[in-house]
């Protein structure tokens, strides 16, 4: 099996993935800060094809403009140098304290204004270099304070936010999709838009919900006690899927920002077959954060982790969907009669009220389903 990640994989990661300093609530940082130059290189070398960054991840906040377009101007060198693209990027509306108690959600309306300024800041950076995607992560839209909280005046201003930022690009003429990214907890005690079930709703309440859709991240469904793919799959369905955070975690929890498929394997097996095979054209962008211990021999090591194990998950996949034997359980299984609709062309309800089924018989068949899900893990298991 080839485990070489090439461009054509369509790997992309954060800066602020490579470049955690594993910093911690109990302890300080294990790692030096990684210059975003040499994060462009790494990844390149690696044979990731993107990188996506946080405006504050590549500029510092509170950096003065001269320095900041040079900083902007050694980035861009790398790029061309590399080859490596910005499929995405996204705004860092939860680090700095100013936004402790929320963005674009706060209840200090210069706060707000000023997340907006922010945003739109770095979604000039983004559209200048070619970026496509723009991410909405709103870690610190929400609350602990039941209290002093109100959810609904909240969504209204995360509405009217995201409403206004999509007119600014409508006005500056940017081919710049966005993508709301769920999460259910963590930093806020609860998060607004807590999974993509929510982010879906939400989404179409804006005034271009063309433009807007949504970035799930594997762990942050399964901290909710979620089944990410079913959730990927309903995004997917509803032509919703702009974007994907790929990374591992095991069950409800704090948020671990595992490499992909170190948390739930078999859900990262279905997953990545949903991917290749359900209409997903985007990037294949992992939101992991490589281990406290690590140095940065093994940030790299994890780093290439993500690929190998998506590259492995494909191909068991493919294998998977190739074994005749699992064609003829998927058969046994009845698994494409779903796909044909309840009623016919031109049917309604009125034309089933007099038909019959054989009710016992159909209550006593078995689905035949358990066969199919182990053949499904001995693939994954590389046992066939
Ligand atoms: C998390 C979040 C963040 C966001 C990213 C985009 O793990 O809580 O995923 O990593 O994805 O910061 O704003
Ligand atoms: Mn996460
Ligand atoms: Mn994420």
């Amino acid at each position: 099996m080839d485990l070489t990640p090439t461009p054509r994989d369509r790997f992309a990661f954060g800066l602020w993935t490579v470049g955690w300093r594993a910093n911690d609530p109990f302890g300080d940082p294990t790692r030096e800060r990684l210059d975003p130059v040499e994060a462009v290189h790494g990844l390149a070398d690696i044979g990731a094809y993107g990188v996506t960054f946080h405006d504050d991840d590549l500029v510092p906040f509170g950096t003065p403009a001269a320095e900041r377009d040079a900083i902007v101007d050694r980035f861009r060198g790398a790029l061309d140098e590399t080859g490596l693209v910005v499929p995405t990027a996204t705004t860092n509306l939860f680090g700095h304290p100013v936004f402790k108690d929320g963005a674009l959600t706060a209840k200090d309306r210069d706060v707000r204004r000023f997340a907006l300024r922010k945003a739109a800041r770095n979604i000039d950076l983004a559209a200048e270099l070619g970026a496509r995607t723009y991410v909405f992560w709103g870690g610190r839209e929400g609350s602990e304070a039941e209290a002093a909280y109100d959810p609904a005046a909240a969504l209204e201003r995360y509405r009217e936010g995201l409403n206004a930022l999509t007119h600014y690009v409508r006005e500056r003429g940017y081919r710049l999709r966005f993508a709301v990214e769920p999460k259910p907890n963590e930093p806020r005690g609860d998060i607004l838009l807590p999974t993509i079930g929510h982010a879906l709703a939400f989404v179409q309440t804006l005034d271009h919900p063309e433009m807007v859709g949504v970035n799930p991240e594997v762990g942050h469904e399964q901290m909710a006690g979620l089944n990410a793919v079913h959730g990927y799959a309903q995004a997917l369905w509803q032509g919703k899927l702009f974007h994907v955070d790929l990374n591992g975690q095991h069950g409800p929890r704090y948020d671990q920002d595992l490499v992909f498929g170190h948390g739930d394997l078999i859900n990262a097996f279905f997953l990545v077959d949903l991917l290749e095979n359900g209409g997903y054209d985007g990037p294949r962008h992992f939101d992991y954060k490589p281990l406290r211990t690590e140095s940065i021999e093994g940030v790299w090591e994890s780093a290439r982790a993500n690929m190998r194990t998506y590259l492995m998950l494909r191909e068991r996949a493919r294998r998977f969907r190739q074994d005749p034997e699992v064609a003829e359980a998927r058969t046994a299984a009845r698994v494409d009669r779903l796909s044909v609709p309840t009623l016919d062309e031109g049917e309604s309800v009125a034309s089933v009220l007099s038909e019959e089924l054989d009710v016992a018989e159909a209550a006593e068949r078995g689905a035949a389903n358990a066969r199919l899900q182990q053949l499904a893990v001995e693939h994954l298991m590389g046992a066939r």
